[in-house]
């Protein structure tokens, strides 16, 4: 990992999986940079201190300007929220209402309410470019100072439409690319065959790559590929196509790739394998020739560890109940079309999370409300963390985090969390964005 610190007077370096933890440089060098790197938001950080996880506001949220996309990923996160969370079900049948789209003047107030605490956004969905109003408002979020990225099938993106997300400096454009053979990408993606999206999606994720090169500004341009029995064939070919554009438009032009099988959340359809896995890292895992001609070509790629770990679980990796309820919601939330602000990104816009709708109510005022009083107290009482929390997701990590804090505080040692905290932010790069953590 990249380090500020200086390597060769330091003997001891802080553990950024492991609260109030040192070990040798070798040990820090195989953790991960950006599981240590939300204790340089100090104020967020005093706050764990202090145990007023409840106080905690988001760095950033979701926002899903529409549940609509013209894609059906059998495996899709929001398939819940889409299908059975809906005042429709806008997953199979398609239907723009309030509820699935989220309208001008709700997306106004949303972005003044989110520029009063300088939340940023990641504009989610659905497929968020579905809404074209996404486009002005991304611009207007620039003007408001918010930081921004975008996740996107890639498939409804035009070259206006591209140089607009490259005006707005989004600090990312990431195409969900999963697979580059026609028909492949559409079995994958569960759209009519006759629709020839694969070959759009191609077109503008090259149409990214040669603008962001061309411009060479701050908003990288990535991919994600999310693996199931579906694409695994594909990876090779994928990771090929990635070394190709990489090369033709040059180091840089494609940022990062980001490889992970595809996760059981809600309703979500996967087809995993027991050998599924182990396939996938062959293809595409740390130490596969793919993974090295792909970072040879300039290209950042990342295995997110945790998204394989829940795969080979045994009980003694499962999280014990206990009454704290939930210590992480703060940190990353969610909003829905209708501008329903979710307890946190990780509940996939289920409604027995939602605290308040920040179309009409500040953020400040949502947390001191009752709806999120409610929230927290439902995740406390179903045991959230241990029950449904996705093992894969911020949430769950920085829960077991804090519950690290925690045991230490009872034991009297906080002063050694707080200075592990700033240890650690004498060690790792500062983050420009929250948006990996
Ligand atoms: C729900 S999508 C919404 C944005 C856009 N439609 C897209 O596909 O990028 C946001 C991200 O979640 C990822 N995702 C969806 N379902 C997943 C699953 N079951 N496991 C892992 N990642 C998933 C998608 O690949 C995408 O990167
Ligand atoms: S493209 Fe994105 S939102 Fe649409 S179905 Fe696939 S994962 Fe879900
Ligand atoms: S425990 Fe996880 S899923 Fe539950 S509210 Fe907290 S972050 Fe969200």
């Amino acid at each position: 990992m990249n380090t500020t610190g200086s390597t060769r007077t330091r003997t001891r370096w802080p553990l950024p999986d492991q609260v109030a933890t040192w070990g040798d440089l070798e040990a820090f060098r195989a953790s991960r940079v950006e599981s240590g790197q939300w204790v340089f938001w100090e104020d967020r950080a005093d706050l764990v201190l202090q145990a007023r996880y409840d106080d905690v506001k988001p760095l950033h949220i979701e926002l899903s300007p529409t549940y609509l996309c013209n894609f059906a990923c059998p495996w899709c996160s929001c398939r819940s929220a889409r299908e059975d969370w809906s005042d429709d079900d806008v997953f199979n049948h398609p239907r723009a209402t309030p509820m699935t789209v989220m309208r001008k003047d709700k997306l106004d107030h949303v972005l003044t309410h989110l520029a009063e605490d300088q939340v940023g956004i990641m504009w989610v969905g659905g497929e968020p470019t579905m809404n074209p109003l996404m486009y002005p408002a991304a611009l207007r979020g620039t003007e408001l100072g918010l930081q921004q990225c975008l996740f996107t099938n890639g498939s409804l993106l035009q070259p206006k439409r591209i140089a607009t997300l490259f005006d707005a400096r989004l600090a990312f454009i990431r195409v969900s690319l999963n697979a580059v053979t026609p028909d492949v990408h559409q079995a994958h993606h569960d759209y009519d065959p006759r629709r020839g999206y694969a070959k759009r999606v191609m077109d503008n994720l090259r149409a990214l790559a040669e603008t962001g090169a061309r411009r060479q500004g701050s908003t990288k341009v990535g991919v994600s590929v999310v693996v199931d029995e579906r694409n695994l064939d594909d990876l090779e070919a994928t990771a090929e196509h990635l070394c190709r554009l990489a090369e033709k438009y040059g180091h840089g032009a494609v940022s990062y790739a980001i490889f992970r099988p595809a996760f059981p959340l809600n309703t979500a359809q996967i087809d995993m394998r027991p050998d599924t896995v182990d396939r996938f890292l062959n293809a595409v895992g740390p130490d596969s020739p793919w993974n090295r001609r792909m970072r040879e070509a300039g290209i950042d790629v990342v295995v997110p560890e945790q998204s394989l770990s829940t795969q080979n679980e045994t009980p003694a990796d499962l999280p014990v109940r206990d009454d704290m309820g939930c210590l992480s919601a703060g940190w990353f939330g969610e909003i829905t079309p209708n501008a329903d602000m979710v307890l946190c990104s990780d509940q996939y816009g289920n409604p027995d999370y939602f605290i308040g709708n920040v179309a009409t109510t500040p953020l400040t005022a949502l947390w001191a409300g009752e709806g999120r009083r409610t929230a927290l107290e439902h995740a406390r009482q179903t045991s959230c963390y241990t029950t449904s929390c996705p093992r894969n997701g911020r949430g769950y990590f920085f829960n077991r985090i804090f519950r690290q804090v925690e045991n230490l505080r009872r034991q009297g040692r906080i002063h050694e969390v707080a200075a592990w905290m700033e240890d650690l932010r004498a060690v790792l790069p500062r983050p420009t964005h929250s948006f990996f953590l």
